[in-house]
């Protein structure tokens, strides 16, 4: 224990680098795993130095805590289906702003009971040579910024939540009272704040801290869904700043560069995030211009409801396939929600065999969360080099024989680049449309994501094939089979 007291920088910068390593790892599917277990190494090695090293530490409490978590933490990540990752991560999101707070309070609290009892007992410590050094502005400030950005965060992060898992109380909010009142919130803290920083005056602070956990709910109330990926990523960057504020008050260097490498990756992914949707983040987090996709694609599809498509058998489409040259999968959130990767991969296997070039088109917001169908794919075992991102194979759709669209709706609709009225407009797409054959699996004509109409669907190249992602895809594998090729 010593040992570790007395070289608890270098088991930090170990720490410290190896999380770097982790980000560096999770960069490409070949080498996740093992930037996964770099991840694990330095988290191992930052919680217990950071126990040994504590000033007496209430061991039972902090043991407790850490078993009680492990036990929750492992019981959540055996049981999530995949499907439900996105919000969960959301609510992780939501406790580490939750700790910045209670932190940020338990620190000033400290502080104000020493002051108490030094101010009751000064004449006594003064004559002892005992001298009281009251919080440094710069700790102050600390506090302050570390405590709002975790109560906006922790809100934010719970709305964030509810809106992925579909709850009744996350509903979006709109109207022109939302900007003033974001902007009177926002204002009213910053004061509540700065009168906290420069007085140490405590009702200023508790009010800065409600009018935090309230401004970070009517902050992201208003965005619409097709935007919450974004505002689910920037909240994984907040919650890192926030660590990273916690980090400054404890004094702890390894919560300092965790919190900040957190805060900048998550900020980098919001930005790439951006780029694919080809959206500005200021107008993500205050222009709400997504939030009304959902009631516009309500009224498309009204208004298209009658219009004409073509559908067919899992029969038909797998022959159809089997005779192609190319056929390029395009999976999305429907493959995910129907758990169809692994009857996919034995899709494109057969096909393979049957002499087809089968490669796989990711789109960067396909599912539900960052990586998704790279995940699932990757879980197939599906080869990384048939894996192609948007960029690298758009310019391949006009000379493909057949697309097959597995669950994917928003990703392929062309609206984002030919109705300039539509709430995705120039979002990029995988130009699916663009093929010479295209195959639709979803198991109605329902709206995505975004609750928009695609008409891609109507195309006359298009053949829809009605049914459970596994279900069809396990039926085109049949009718491959049984061609007896
Ligand atoms: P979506 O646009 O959501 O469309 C998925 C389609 O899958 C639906 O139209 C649905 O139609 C179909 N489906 C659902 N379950 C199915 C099943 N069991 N079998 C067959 N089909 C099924 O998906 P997408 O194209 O992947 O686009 C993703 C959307 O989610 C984007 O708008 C994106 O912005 C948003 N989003 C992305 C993320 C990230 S980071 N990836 C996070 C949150 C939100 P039926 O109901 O007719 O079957």
């Amino acid at each position: 224990m010593e040992f570790i007291r007395a070289n608890a920088d270098w088991f930090y910068l170990i720490g410290a680098v190896l999380f770097i390593l982790t980000l560096r790892g999770l960069s490409s599917p070949k080498t996740a795993i093992t930037g996964n277990r770099y991840g694990m190494i330095a988290m191992a090695i930052a919680v217990l130095s950071t126990f040994f090293i504590a000033d007496h530490p209430v061991v039972w409490m902090i043991g407790g805590a850490m078993v009680l978590g492990a036990v929750v933490g492992i019981a959540r990540a055996r049981t999530v289906p995949m499907t439900q990752m996105p919000e969960t991560v959301a609510l992780m999101h939501s406790l580490v702003g939750l700790s910045a707070v209670l932190i940020a309070v338990a620190a000033i609290l400290h502080n104000n009971q020493i002051s108490a009892l030094f101010a009751q007992n000064e004449a006594a410590l003064t004559a002892a040579g005992v001298q009281h050094a009251h919080m440094s502005k710069v700790h102050l400030f600390e506090l302050f910024v570390g405590c709002f950005v975790g109560a906006i965060t922790f809100t934010a992060s719970v709305f964030a939540y509810g809106k992925l898992a579909a709850k009744k109380w996350a509903k979006t909010i709109a109207g022109a009272w939302v900007k003033p009142v974001q902007a009177t919130l926002f204002i009213a803290m910053l004061v509540c704040g700065f009168y906290f920083f420069s007085t140490g005056n405590m009702p200023a602070f508790w009010a800065m801290t409600a009018l935090a956990l309230a401004f970070g709910w009517v902050w992201i109330a208003p965005v619409g869904g097709g935007d919450m990926p974004v505002v689910v990523s920037l909240l994984n960057s907040f919650s890192g700043w926030a660590a990273a504020g916690i980090g400054f008050t404890l004094e702890n260097n390894m919560l300092i560069v965790a919190g900040s490498l957190v805060g900048s990756s998550g900020a980098i992914l919001s930005y790439i995030m951006c780029k694919a949707m080809n959206r500005n983040i200021l107008n993500v987090l205050f222009g709400g211009a997504m939030g009304g996709a959902a009631v516009a694609g309500a009224k498309a599809t009204g208004e298209q409801a009658q219009r004409n498509y073509r559908s067919g058998s899992a029969d038909d489409a797998g022959f159809l396939m089997s005779n192609a040259d190319s056929v390029v999968i395009v999976p999305g959130y429907g493959m995910a929600q129907g758990r169809a990767q692994n009857a996919v991969k034995e899709l494109a296997n057969l096909l393979k065999e049957e002499g087809v070039k089968v490669r796989f088109a990711i789109h960067p917001v396909a599912g539900r969360m960052p990586g998704h169908m790279n995940v699932l794919l990757a879980e197939a075992d599906v080869p990384y080099e048939d894996i192609l991102e948007m960029d690298e194979i758009n310019s391949d759709f006009p000379a493909t024989d057949v697309v097959l669209v597995i669950g994917a709706n928003d990703v392929v609709n062309p609206a984002a680049k030919d109705d300039p009225g539509s709430p995705i407009y120039g979002m990029p797409i995988l130009e699916a449309h663009k093929a010479r054959t295209i195959m639709v699996i979803k198991r109605s004509m329902a709206t995505g994501y975004a609750g928009l109409d695609n008409d891609l669907f109507y195309n006359e190249k298009t053949m829809m094939v009605f049914g459970d992602a596994k279900k069809v895809v396990e039926d085109m594998a049949k009718a491959i089979n049984g061609t007896g090729h």
